[in-house]
This record gives structure tokens, C-alpha cells and sequence, in this order.
């Protein structure tokens, strides 16, 4: 019988790495060393079918779309962000919890006027306003949009939030929250075809794990 080429699931280094490793672990998968620290960017794992490539949290939705990768893990925000049209995502891992909102001074409004509003998830934003009637002007900022309502570069913000330690640390408050954020299992839609058995063994795999962790 020929041996099929591995199967390979798409982490990015940090949060997403270090919550997805411990699903991995109870589903049997152990990486063979250490991607938090390794150099490498593909990793090969206990089992000879599977191993992890390590990609920028952005590009896992872009590897798995066009074949880089059969499976990754990402954020909902990044997903919504990309447009999640040309993947699979059948499971929602319950990791990397945290939820995508509007800040800015406390007791601002943002529904007033025409808000300048600076964040990274430029689609979500224009959407967002947009179904609000709202009129907002963007500006795209790469990280520590925080930063930018305390030049005066911008009114209000999104951005993820989780203890909320960030914004207060910087003056700012959460207004409104846009979207519940955890991270989902993204699947190709060729190898969901092609590799069905084996893909569909590692999602209902992880889906035991999530159901394990959650009930700790
Ligand atoms: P990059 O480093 O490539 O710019 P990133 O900084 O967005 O990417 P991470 O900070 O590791 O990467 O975030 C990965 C995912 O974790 C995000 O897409 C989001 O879903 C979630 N996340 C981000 N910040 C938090 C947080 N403070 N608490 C919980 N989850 C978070
Ligand atoms: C994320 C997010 C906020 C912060 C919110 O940044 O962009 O800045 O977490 O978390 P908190 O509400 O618990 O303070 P991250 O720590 O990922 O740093 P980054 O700028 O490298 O993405």
C-alpha cells in the first residue's frame, strides 16, 4: 500500500500554540520537539501521519485555504477578518478566549458624528459601522491600536479584549462588544475530501479533547 503524505495542521507560535498543544496531547499527538523554541517551521509529532507547520496567527486561514496546510487553528476574529468562505471550520476549540470590541474614553460615544477609528481588523470595522449607519473613518494600525486614541490619532478603537488590564492601563474603556471571540479548527476543502477518513478521525478526536478540557 503507498504511504499518504502527512497530514498537516497550521499554529501559530504564542496563545494558539500553547492552548492548542494540550488538545493535541489528549488526542495522543506530541510534537517532537519543542515548537515554542524550535527554529523550524515544520515540526514532525509522535505520529508519522501528522505534523505542525508554524505560520504568523494572520496567515493560518491563507495556508489552509490554498493547500499549504490540510487543518490549522484561528482565531474567530482572524477569520472574520480574512472571510472564511474558502475553508471548513467544523469545530470550535473553546481556546484563546477573549472578545473583539469597541474602546475608547470612558463614557465616549461612538455612534456620534463621523468616529476616526484605528484597528487592525480593518473588514470587521467597516462592516460593523456600516450596519450601524455610522460613518467612520478608518485607519489601519498593525498592533497597539491603545496607543492610538492617546496621541489623538483616532477617537475609539477595536480590538481584543480579555481582563481589559490593556485599555485601563491606557486610559480607555470597553464600549461595546462587536463579537465573542474563541479559536476554531480550520480544515482545506480538498483534504476534507480527499483525506476524509483521517481528517474526520482528528476533528472528532479534538472534539473529545475540547469536551474533556471543558468539563475539568
Ligand atoms: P501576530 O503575532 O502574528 O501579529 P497576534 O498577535 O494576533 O498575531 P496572538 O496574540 O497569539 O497573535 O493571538 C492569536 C489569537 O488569540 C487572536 O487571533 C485571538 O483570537 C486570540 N487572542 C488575542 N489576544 C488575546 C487575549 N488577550 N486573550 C485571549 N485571546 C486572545
Ligand atoms: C491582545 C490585544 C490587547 C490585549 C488585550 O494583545 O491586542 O492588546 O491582548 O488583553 P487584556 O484585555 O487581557 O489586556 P497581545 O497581548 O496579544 O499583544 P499583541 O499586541 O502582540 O497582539
Amino acid at each position: 500500500m503507498p504511504i499518504s503524505r502527512p497530514l498537516t495542521l497550521a499554529l501559530s507560535k504564542g496563545r494558539i500554540l500553547e492552548e492548542t498543544l494540550p488538545l493535541l496531547e489528549r488526542c495522543g499527538v506530541v510534537p517532537e520537539e519543542d515548537p515554542e523554541s524550535s527554529r523550524r517551521l515544520i515540526i514532525g509529532t509522535n505520529r508519522q501521519d501528522l505534523r505542525l507547520l508554524i505560520v504568523r496567527a494572520t496567515d493560518v486561514p491563507p495556508y489552509v485555504e490554498h493547500g499549504g496546510a490540510d487543518l490549522g487553528v484561528a482565531g474567530r476574529d482572524v477569520l472574520m477578518e480574512y472571510g472564511s468562505e474558502g475553508l471548513y471550520d467544523p469545530l470550535d476549540l473553546g481556546i484563546a478566549r477573549c472578545r473583539l470590541m469597541v474602546a475608547g474614553r470612558p463614557g465616549t460615544d461612538f455612534t456620534r458624528g463621523r468616529p476616526r477609528v484605528a484597528t487592525k481588523f480593518i473588514n470587521i470595522t467597516r462592516r460593523y459601522f456600516a450596519a450601524r449607519g455610522i460613518q467612520a473613518e478608518l485607519i489601519k494600525l498593525y498592533g497597539s491600536m491603545e496607543l492610538a486614541p492617546l496621541v489623538g490619532m483616532a477617537d475609539f478603537i477595536v480590538d481584543l479584549v480579555d481582563t481589559g488590564g490593556t485599555l485601563r492601563a491606557n486610559g480607555l474603556a470597553p464600549l461595546e462588544t462587536i463579537e465573542e471571540i474563541s479559536s476554531r479548527l480550520v480544515v482545506n476543502k480538498a483534504s476534507m475530501k480527499i483525506s476524509h477518513r483521517r481528517v474526520r478521525a482528528l476533528v472528532d478526536d479534538l472534539a473529545e479533547a475540547v469536551k474533556a478540557q471543558e468539563s475539568l
